[in-house]
């Protein structure tokens, strides 16, 4: 579709269409991580708030090997909340990622074990080290959609269980037509 664009491009021919993993993320998904639940409830469940295209080269538990994905968030807002991920920190939780920014502009939300909580501002060729031990999720502050690449080891695993039940410290909402990070 459209919406996977630029989409993964090989340059090996041997890894040309395989392992591709395809997966979208609705509103239905993702009850837990939006704070205005009133605004929620008044959405088409079926919207699709992103897309990751995921390339998996060797096996999950392969200490050494590396994954790629490119995840695309669309625009949109939740009550006064960005359309964001579900954020996650690493299952092995020193391991890191990078993510560089491809189209559009967000904010790359991060927060340590002792959940101090910041930002980084996602544009066009931005490139972000996520150390490990970070939690980590993305927000699509533009009116297009947003675009990156990341690069993480094969055995880092997602633990998605901490965020859903805890969140991170602080949420990005829109003020006055613009990004801002406040404590819950
Ligand atoms: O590896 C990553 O951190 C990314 O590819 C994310 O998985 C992707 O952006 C989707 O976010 P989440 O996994 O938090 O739903
Ligand atoms: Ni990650």
């Amino acid at each position: 579709s459209s919406i996977l664009e630029p989409g993964i491009t090989f340059i090996n021919k041997e890894l040309k269409g395989k392992n591709i993993d395809r997966i979208d993320r609705r509103l239905k998904n993702l009850k837990d991580i939006f704070f205005d639940k009133t605004a929620l409830e008044k959405m088409d469940p079926e919207t699709v708030v992103y897309e990751v295209e995921s390339y998996f080269p060797v096996e999950h538990d392969i200490e050494g090997g590396l994954f790629y994905g490119i995840t695309y968030i669309h625009p949109g807002t939740v009550g006064n909340e960005y359309f964001m991920t579900k954020g996650h920190f690493h299952k092995i939780r020193n391991r890191g990622e990078f993510y560089c920014t491809l189209q559009g502009e967000g904010m790359l939300i991060l927060m340590d074990e002792n959940r101090n909580t910041w930002a980084e501002k996602m544009y066009p060729g931005s490139i972000h080290y996520i150390k490990g031990n970070t939690a980590h999720r993305t927000a699509n502050t533009g009116n297009t959609i947003l675009s990156f690449s990341a690069f993480w080891p094969s055995d880092a695993g997602h633990d998605y269980a901490t965020i859903s039940e805890q969140g991170f410290s602080k949420i990005l909402v829109q003020r006055q037509g613009k990004p801002e990070l406040i404590s819950r």
